[in-house]
Parts: C-alpha cells; structure tokens; sequence
C-alpha cells in the first residue's frame, strides 16, 4: 500500500531550476507515468522520491507520512534502474536476494521468497548464473526481482525498458501491466517514450522544463491536451498547428488560415471579431479527397508506414500530415482536398499555447450567437 503525494517540490542544481514546484497525488495502486522530453526533469524527481537526491524545496508524504528527510532505505519504496545495476560477480539468486541480505533476513526466508519472485518473473531456471550470462531482457527481469522481494509499497522505475530491442520492449510492456494487475503496487515509472506511457499508464504527468504541463489519462492527454505542447509531445505523428483567425462568416464561426476554411459548427456572437489561434488537427482526423474540402493543398512528401501511409500535404505555406490506410488514392505531385468535421479541430491561444474552448451560455434567452473563447 502506498499514496504518494509531492507537496511544491523542486530542486535546483547550483542556480539551476530542473524540478519546479511539483504537486502530485498518486493514488494506492496506481500505475503513474513520469513523461517528458530529455532533460526535463523525470530522473530527478524519481530520485528524490526514493531518496537519493535532497529537495530544495517541498515536501514528499507517503501514505500520510512526511518522508522528505527519511533515508532511501527507511522508505517503503523501491528503484529500478536504465542500467539495471547488477552486481557483476553474484549469481541471480544472491542478486536478488541482495536487499534481503542487507536486511538480515534467514537464509531460508531469503531462499524462499528469492524462489517465489523467480518463479513468477520466469526466472527460475537462470538462478545460479551470472548476469552477464543473460540478455538483456533477462537482466531487466533479475533488476525487476530484486525490486520485488521487499514486498515495496511501491516501486520506482527509471527508463527500465530503454536498453531493449523494439520486439522485447513491446512485450515486456504486457508484463508489467500484468504484474502492475497481480502485485496491486503503486508503480512511478519514467520514460520518454509516448507508446509506453499511452499503454501501461493509468494517469500520465507530463513535464516540460521541470514544470507538470498536465495530468490525466492517455486518453485525457491526447484528445483533450491542455496546451500545444502536449498536443505536439503525443501522437505520430503529432497534432498538426498551425495559425489561423476565427472569423464570423455570416453568422457562422470558421477557422481560416491559407488553404483552410472549416465551420465549426456555432453561430457567431455579436461582439466576435476575428480571433487569432493556433488551429490543431489530429492526423487521423483528416480524411482524404473529401468532397466538402475544408484544407487544399499538393501532395508533397508520403511515408509508407506498411498498414498506413502518412501523407504530407503542404496547405498555404504549412506542411499538415494525414494519417490514412493504405492503399492512398493520392500521389506526390497531386492536388490534394481535404476534408475535416468540427469536432476535430481543437483551438490554442497563439500566445501562451493555453487550449481554448468555447463558452456557450445556457441562460433562458441566450443564444448560441453569444458563443465566446477563453482559456480552458
Ligand atoms: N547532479 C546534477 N548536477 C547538475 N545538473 C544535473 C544533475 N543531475 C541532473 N542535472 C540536470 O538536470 C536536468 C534534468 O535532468 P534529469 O536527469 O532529471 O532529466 P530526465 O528528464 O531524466 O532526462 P532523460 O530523459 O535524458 O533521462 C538536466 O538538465 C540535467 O543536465
Ligand atoms: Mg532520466
């Protein structure tokens, strides 16, 4: 069992802002993805959550205790390294069974439940080897092991899948979701890898320079991102944005930039003027050679993905990508109509990158025409 709440935490190196008043609230149980691009800030908050970097400041609370001064092994917490961090000379077994020893546990306590972790991580037939006899799957697993037999309340992973071929990577994504299911464990774990975070998490927290940008599901994250730059982190490829101006169009709302003109499906208010956005498009919201084009533009690049095919279709001076299966009734070289329905267009101021969204008053009386924008 174990809550995990980060109350204002940040960190600074020398001068250095890397962690920035972070506040989290991870429930029991939980499988919490740390997302975020190199150096933004993952590894550190990992680490001063299991206690091997200080706080400048904040405080740390697991399930309801200030643990921010407590040593790393007081903790009921427990970290998988990138590196996996093996003991070169011990076998498996003794590897394992390392946090137990430390702990001095019998050893037949420490043979058992070395044993028992084993067998469910398909270890046992490999106890009495060196870990430089194992790949590198096998090595992730004896590091998982060894987080496993302290029974942690939770358990912090760094990156644990990084060292591994696409093929392996894929599976052993299913078996931490099955253990995450068996061990009813918080899980923290870090990556900055999108297709990892979507599949395995239960919330992600996005960092972006040391800061959450937003917290939520994958689904939350990628259909209603908060601002563009968890639109662009998601998805490949990405959300396409691009400028464009909100204008009245006889009384109907559309977004314009050159080579678009879409609806989107509200009537305009009295006091809407033209509004400058930035526009963005899921690709696979696009469909291909619509008849009611709202986006024309040449096909100029495309990339055969075997199932699909991603087009890239330069509309006015942008580049959008469509995502469509194969086989694509378009060429290089081609004109390109492409259609767009008002649902899929999500609208960011153009300066802050703040998600907008539309307020229509519900007042006896009002109208739709008094639809407003403002920040989410
Ligand atoms: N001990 C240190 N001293 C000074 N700067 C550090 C130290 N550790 C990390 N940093 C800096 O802090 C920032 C965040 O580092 P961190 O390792 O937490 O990033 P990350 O998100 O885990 O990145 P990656 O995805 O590359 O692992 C980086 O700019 C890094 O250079
Ligand atoms: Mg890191």
């Amino acid at each position: 069992m174990a809550r995990i709440r980060l109350d204002g935490v940040s960190k600074r190196f020398g001068t250095t802002p890397v962690v920035q008043e972070v506040n989290l609230d991870i429930a029991d149980g939980e499988f919490l993805v740390l997302l975020g691009p190199s150096g933004c800030g993952k590894s550190t908050l990992l680490r001063m959550i299991a206690g091997l970097e200080s706080l400048s400041a904040g405080r740390i609370l697991l399930d309801d205790r200030d643990i921010t001064a407590t040593a790393p092994r007081q903790r009921d917490v427990a970290m998988v390294f990138q590196s996996y961090a093996l003991y070169p000379h011990l076998t498996v077994a003794k590897n394992i069974g390392f946090p137990l020893r430390a702990r001095g546990r019998s050893r037949q306590q420490i043979r058992e439940k070395v044993t028992e972790v084993a067998t469910t991580l398909g270890l046992d037939e490999h106890l009495d080897r060196r870990p430089g006899a194992l790949s590198g799957g096998q090595r992730q697993r004896v590091a998982l092991a060894r987080a496993m037999v302290r029974d942690p309340g939770a358990f912090l992973m760094d990156e644990p899948l990084s060292n591994l071929d696409a093929a392996l990577r894929s599976a052993t994504r299913t078996e931490l979701i099955d253990l995450h299911h068996r061990l009813r464990s918080t899980f923290l774990y870090v990556t900055h890898d999108q297709v990892e975070a979507m599949t395995m998490a239960t919330r992600i927290a996005l960092l972006n320079n040391g800061r959450i940008e937003q917290v939520g599901t994958p689904t939350e994250l990628y259909d209603t991102p908060r601002s563009t730059f968890v639109a662009a982190f998601l998805g490949a490829p990405p959300m396409n944005l691009f400028d464009a101006t909100v204008i009245d169009r006889a009384g109907e709302l559309h977004v314009v930039a050159d080579g678009v003109d879409a609806p989107l499906g509200l009537s305009a208010g009295s006091a809407t003027g033209p509004q400058k956005v930035t526009a963005g498009i899921r690709p696979e919201r696009i469909r291909l050679n619509g008849t009611d084009a709202q986006l024309r533009g040449v096909v100029t690049a495309s990339e055969n993905l075997g199932s699909e095919e991603i087009l890239h279709v330069t509309v006015g001076g942008t580049v959008i990508r469509v995502r469509a299966p194969r086989p694509v009734p378009a060429q290089v070289g081609d004109a390109a109509a492409l259609g767009v329905g008002p649902a899929d267009i999500q609208l960011f101021d153009s300066g802050t990158g703040r998600r907008l969204v539309w307020h229509v008053p519900h007042e006896h009386g009002a109208s739709p025409r008094d639809a407003s924008l403002s920040v989410a």
